[in-house]
């Protein structure tokens, strides 16, 4: 705390010092005696300031913050002033002259002392930025911008950045103070020297967390000079430690709320809207024989788009009797397959089993058919499977079980099943990104 004081209290002196060699030169021009005693009184206020000044200057320096030649120049300007604002004092008070022109060589020599002394102090302090201000301060720093990678790593590509914008520089190999090294994972990860600066999903016992969470005027509030974290650095760092703070691996493999999906994109540009795999994936069309039997079973089939060779599939207004043969005919196609409609049909159990294995689905409406859950076991293997609709069906809470492990699914509809409100939460919490529809 009154290390935090000195960059507002040198201020003091540096007042006390102009008014006190004012008065002297005024005093010199008008040959008043009465303004002695106020010079002293000045030299003596000056005097006690830079003496203060110092001692916060040396609680300042004790804390091992500050480093270099600048702080060694800077603070034997701070000594000097002190010592010559004491002597100034001192002498007027005796009304003593030790040499010739006493008075204005040490008035010139404490100018000089000012100027040097206080350049230095200043860029020491990098500006403003040392001052604790309830404000962000503007930062010229690099922006990180991640528009154009494809695959992001959360520690190399934003966290170890930050790190070495505003903490390595004290805490590296060969300069790591409090015995912490930020620039390795053991440094990060290591419980040596008590808390460590990261531990994995434990905010509480991070110590990093705990120091960047501090009020900037605290002590043990890092980075003690520079440019502080910022709110949103901060918010980044709670999330990569809530995440277990991974070493390695992609952000996409994250689960990402949808906030935090925004925030990625403001802040970082990281696009993380999901490409449909069929989007992603080239497939040859479909041989015409086999396009022409799924036609001739009755079912309407257009590819997804001109130049996009995978299947939308569907019963609509056709026979509600899905045989197996119709089945069969599908099957050729299961590559193929990516958004099957069944709706309003007779599928039962079985059908369901021989869907199990078109392994591209994407989309699968099953809505009043006759599937139950032991049906929903066989497509527990679909896993680009993102929208399912189960509507009107008798599927219960022991059916949504096998749904659990589905990751990829964005959408369930369960209208009038026979699940429960509890089935469905135990869902949510296993599927957590997932839209369930209940209808209520
Ligand atoms: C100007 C130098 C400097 C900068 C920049 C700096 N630190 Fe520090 N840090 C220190 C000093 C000195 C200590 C030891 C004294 C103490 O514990 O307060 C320390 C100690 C720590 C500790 C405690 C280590 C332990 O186990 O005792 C943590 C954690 C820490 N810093 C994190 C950070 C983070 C995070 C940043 C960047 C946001 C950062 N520091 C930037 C100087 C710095």
């Amino acid at each position: 705390m009154i290390a935090k004081l000195h960059p507002l209290f040198v201020h003091l002196p540096i007042g006390f010092i102009l008014i006190s060699i004012l008065i002297d030169w005024y005093r010199k021009k008008n040959m008043s005696i009465q303004s002695d005693k106020l010079s002293t009184f000045m030299w003596g206020l000056s005097a006690l300031g830079s003496l203060f000044a110092m001692g916060t200057g040396v609680a300042a320096l004790r804390s091992g913050y500050y480093e270099g030649a600048n702080m060694f120049i800077h603070l034997i300007c701070g000594y000097g002033i002190a010592a010559l604002c004491t002597f100034l004092w001192f002498v007027k008070w005796k009304n003593k002259s030790f040499f010739k022109h006493q008075n204005g060589i040490l008035k010139i020599l404490l100018g000089a002392g000012l100027v040097v002394g206080g350049h230095f102090g200043g860029s020491l302090t990098h500006g403003e930025e040392h001052l604790p201000m309830p404000f962000e301060p503007k930062s010229d720093l690099t922006k990180i911008d991640l528009s154009a990678h494809d695959s992001i790593n959360v520690y190399q590509d934003i966290i170890s950045v930050i790190f070495t914008q505003k903490c390595n520089r004290c805490h590296e190999e060969g300069d790591a103070r409090g015995r912490l090294n930020m620039t390795t994972e053991e440094g990060l990860l290591s419980d040596k020297y008590g808390d460590p600066a990261i531990a994995p999903s434990d905010l509480g016992n991070s110590e990093i967390y705990k120091r960047i969470s501090l009020s900037t005027w605290h002590d043990k509030y890092m980075p003690p000079s520079g440019p502080p974290i910022t709110y949103k650095e901060k918010k980044m760092v709670e999330w990569w430690i809530l995440q277990g703070a991974p070493f390695r691996g992609n952000l996409r493999d994250l689960e990402i709320s949808k906030d935090m999906k925004a925030f990625l994109a403001d802040e970082y540009g990281v696009d993380l809207t999901k490409k449909s795999f069929y989007e992603k994936v080239n497939i040859d069309p479909l041989e015409p024989e086999l396009f022409n039997a799924i036609k001739e079973q009755k079912f309407n089939i257009t590819p997804l788009a001109a130049n996009n060779n995978f299947l939308d599939i569907s019963n609509h207004g056709q026979s509600k009797n899905i045989t197996s043969e119709r089945l069969d005919a599908l099957a050729a196609a299961k590559e193929h397959l990516t958004w099957l409609n069944l709706s309003d049909t007779d599928l039962d159990d079985d059908g369901l089993r021989q869907i199990g294995e078109f392994i591209n689905l994407t989309k699968l409406n099953i809505n009043n058919t006759n599937v139950t859950d032991t049906g929903l076991k066989a497509i527990e293997g679909l896993n680009k499977l993102s929208v399912l609709n189960l509507f009107g069906t008798k599927i219960t809470d022991a059916g949504l079980e096998s749904l659990a492990g589905l990751k990829s699914l964005e959408s369930i509809y369960l209208w009038q099943t026979e699940t429960t409100s509890e089935g469905v939460e135990k869902l949510r919490a296993a599927l957590p990104n997932c839209d369930i529809n209940t209808g209520i």
